[in-house]
């Protein structure tokens, strides 16, 4: 019985007993196989029917090569073994070959065709992110206060009118309120004017929401975005950055505010860099001051720059005011002014990558020009 299963299967491989060795006899039984396997790769399409004929001819087990190896090669007396080896080589390699180009020419075979790849072609270049000047200028301002024990805060960039301005000293109707031309939020004339929304036009807000979270002492800076509507030209822009600093402990004073100042404009700018303190205004802080530094650009000279003056207006500052201390009391009454004082500063964080990086339109910064950003990577 596994005899006769035996013969069954040699019957059924498709490979005819080899009748003679001699050249006449190979050529006659190879060219016979060859036509065999260009009729059967001929017109061959579909992933199935490439596979079954690989398998059908180069199949490791059940092969027509391996067949031919077993029947034909090693069954071949010495003499000829290496005529027939030539052939079979021979034979195989055209396999291959049809093998090859019906995977290259089916067109139905888009997967395996994806999966091709050319090794010649060149790669792709991925690109390299790189942090936006702005972010970076803000990071870098954080981190001089990072230095100096400062924490890092955020806070909403839709915000009520009470963080906004009331909490901040500008009473409902003060007129310090129109100097932040401000976005509101539609349809909130029913709500209390304390809680209707707006954008916010600074920073500052964030000082009151800290303040209510914890009691002193605080340092804080708080990075961030805001609004006002303002209409944009080459220094301004209706969204810019600011990074909003506090300071609230026993003992604070004004010298503290100019030490921590000056400080942080040598570490920004330069150690050659000096800060004066000119009078200002503020609803928040009393007194009020505008912080100078002496021009980056000629030194303090005098150029085109600092308008001749030998001076640049960077930011403001000042103690922050009784009032505003009143409001966080609210919430935590160790923010009794009686006990602690401190200062609060802001500053624009376009105006300073500006200065850094020698920026002369503020629409730079927002216009996603690779050829602008590609100059901070
Ligand atoms: N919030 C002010 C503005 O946007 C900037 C500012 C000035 C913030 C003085 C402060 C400060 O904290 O003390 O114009």
């Amino acid at each position: 019985m596994q005899c006769f299963i035996l013969l069954f299967t040699h019957m059924s491989d498709g490979i005819p007993e080899l009748p003679a060795y001699d050249d006449a006899a190979l050529e006659k039984a190879f060219a016979a196989l060859e036509t065999q396997a260009r009729e059967a790769a001929a017109g061959l399409a579909g992933e199935a029917a490439l596979e079954a004929f690989r398998l059908e001819w180069l199949g490791r087990k059940q092969g027509r090569l391996k067949g031919l190896s077993d029947r034909w090669l090693k069954a071949a007396p010495a003499t000829a073994k290496k005529a027939l080896g030539l052939r079979f080589n021979a034979l195989k390699a055209v396999v291959e070959q049809l093998l090859d180009s019906a995977l290259g020419a089916s067109p139905s075979d888009a997967g395996l065709k994806a999966e091709a790849i050319d090794i010649t072609l060149a790669g792709t270049r991925r690109l390299t992110g790189a942090e936006h000047p702005i972010t970076r200028t803000m990071n870098e301002i954080v981190s001089v206060f990072a230095a100096l024990g400062y924490s890092v805060g955020v806070g909403p960039e839709v915000e009520t009118d009470f963080y906004n301005f009331e909490s901040m000293n500008f009473p409902p109707g003060h007129p310090a309120r129109d100097t932040q031309d401000t976005l509101v939020v539609a349809n909130q004339e029913r709500k209390p004017l304390r809680d209707r929304l707006l954008l916010r036009t600074h920073t500052s807000p964030v000082q009151m929401r800290t303040m209510e979270q914890q009691p002193p002492p605080v340092r804080i800076v708080i990075p961030g975005k805001v609004h006002r509507n303002d209409a944009a030209d080459a220094t301004h822009s209706p969204i810019f950055h600011q990074v909003e600093g506090l300071c609230v402990d026993t003992g604070i004073t004004f010298s503290d505010l100019k030490g921590t100042l000056d400080h942080a404009m040598k570490a920004l700018f330069g150690s050659a860099v000096k800060t004066r303190f000119f009078p200002s205004f503020f609803p928040f802080t009393e007194p009020s001051a505008d912080v100078q530094i002496s021009c980056i650009f000629c030194g303090g000279k005098g150029c085109r720059k600092c308008k001749q003056s030998g001076w640049i207006e960077l930011l403001g500052c000042g103690m922050v005011d009784p009032a505003v201390f009143a409001f966080a009391a609210e919430k935590q009454p160790a923010y009794d002014p009686k006990k602690i004082s401190g200062f609060a500063f802001g500053m624009g964080v376009e105006r300073i990558a500006m200065m850094k990086y020698g920026i002369s339109e503020i629409g730079s910064l927002y216009a996603g020009d690779m050829r602008f950003l590609n100059q901070f990577a």
